[in-house]
């Protein structure tokens, strides 16, 4: 793909789609860190002498309507301060009477989900969107993998399409994880359903040395091994599906650990007590929240050896502290070691940031969906879209 750092930008309309989707909190930005892992793109656009204009979605609001709850404008006040300059929000950018961007100015388009179209990858409203700019910098690498006007379609028919500098380092790293990793690899991947992450499962048991499996998903390969899990969350309809990807992978010669030791509880609250036991002392009214320091140390001289790790999903209920050193111990297992580590995905960062290991991780993707269907192996088509352009404009 072509990259922005790459191109000369001076007094050229540069239009960035970036993923500036944050939690919000009574209309203040609650969790900054995908604005702040923007800001460099930004800041190097303005650096080149560009006339810099930025969207993005902000939650799934129903389109062609305005929703207040869904302005951009806490985002606009919260760039405004990190760059220390003001940040126009244009609600009409795509209307003729929008004034014309200065050079060394920031205006942010009002979410780009308001528009009829934005999500049917609408042709018009993405001839329309590339009609705004010279330049279109896709950086938003958490929202790659939907196929929209202002991801995909504006590509098409932007003057010149290429790849924000946070877009291009998440491929970087991602594709050095998973396409050259360094050997052993072992990927983690927790969360509570085997069957909202069964391809993930499929395609990394495929690659990895060992395929660590955490939280609801263990349980699931707990049952399929044969132990009782009482009365914990699982899928009974998945253990035929759980065994078949224990003996695929024995075959490959990785594997797939079962915990030796599990914290039980027996009713999912924050004051549940808890209780360690040996993996075949479940009781049928226990309920598996976590695992036990076994198991731990276990998965934790594992991480030690590795050269590369991926790490995608909580080993327990770690925002109760009776259910939270398992997943504890494994961040800190992956900060120790002296493997390639990559982590991604709402909880997981949460995790990272809880057990304060977001320096000790080699790299921390910023996308939650998209960040998976990369595991899965899949093609994202904002990238895809960016490439056969870049084939058309070499
Ligand atoms: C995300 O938060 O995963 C991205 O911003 C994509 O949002 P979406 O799932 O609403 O498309």
């Amino acid at each position: 793909v072509i990259k922005m750092a790459d191109l000369d930008l001076t007094d050229k309309k540069v239009l960035i789609r970036q993923d500036l989707n944050v939690p919000l909190k009574s209309g203040v930005v609650a969790d900054g860190t995908r604005i702040l892992a923007s800001l460099p793109t930004i800041k190097l656009a303005l650096e080149k002498g560009a006339k810099v204009m930025v969207m993005s979605h902000l939650g799934r609001p129903t389109e062609g309507e305005y929703e207040h709850k869904y302005s951009l404008a806490p985002v606009a006040n919260y760039l405004s301060a990190l760059l220390d300059q003001p940040v126009r929000l244009e609600q009409n950018w795509l209307e003729p009477d929008f004034i014309p961007v200065e050079r060394g100015e920031v205006v942010i388009c009002e979410n780009v989900r308001f528009n009829v179209g934005e999500k049917a990858n609408d042709d018009a409203l993405a001839r329309r969107m590339a009609q705004m700019c010279d330049v279109y910098v896709m950086d938003a690498f958490g929202t790659a993998h939907r196929a929209q006007a202002s991801t995909h379609g504006i590509a098409k028919y932007a003057p010149i399409a290429c790849a924000g500098p946070l877009l291009a380092a998440e491929l970087e790293a991602l594709s050095k994880a998973l396409d050259k990793p360094a050997r052993p690899m072992v990927a983690i991947v927790g969360g509570s359903k085997v069957s909202t992450k069964l391809t993930v499962l499929e395609s990394l048991s495929e690659k990895v040395d060992q395929l660590i499996v955490g939280g609801g998903i263990a349980n699931t390969f707990i049952a399929a091994a044969g132990f009782n899990v009482g009365k914990s969350l699982y899928e009974e309809d998945l253990l035929d599906t759980c065994r078949r990807l224990t003996e695929d992978a024995k075959r490959r010669g990785a594997d797939i650990p079962v915990p030796i030791d599990v914290v039980c509880g027996k009713h999912f609250a924050e004051n549940a007590e808890a209780e360690l036991k040996s993996v075949d002392k479940v009781a049928d009214d226990d309920m598996i929240f976590d695992i036990g320091p076994k198991s731990a140390a276990q998965l934790a001289e594992i991480l030690k050896n590795a050269g590369t790790i991926v790490w995608n999903g909580p080993l327990g209920v770690f925002e109760f502290s009776q259910f939270s050193e398992g997943t504890k111990e494994i961040a800190m297992a992956i900060a120790e070691s002296n493997a390639f580590s990559i982590a991604g995905g709402g909880d997981t960062l949460a995790a990272v940031s809880k057990f304060k290991v977001c320096d000790d991780v080699s790299y921390i993707s910023t996308g939650g969906g998209a960040f998976l269907e990369f595991l899965e192996g899949k093609k994202l088509p904002a990238v895809e879209i960016l490439e056969q352009r870049a084939a058309q404009q070499s």
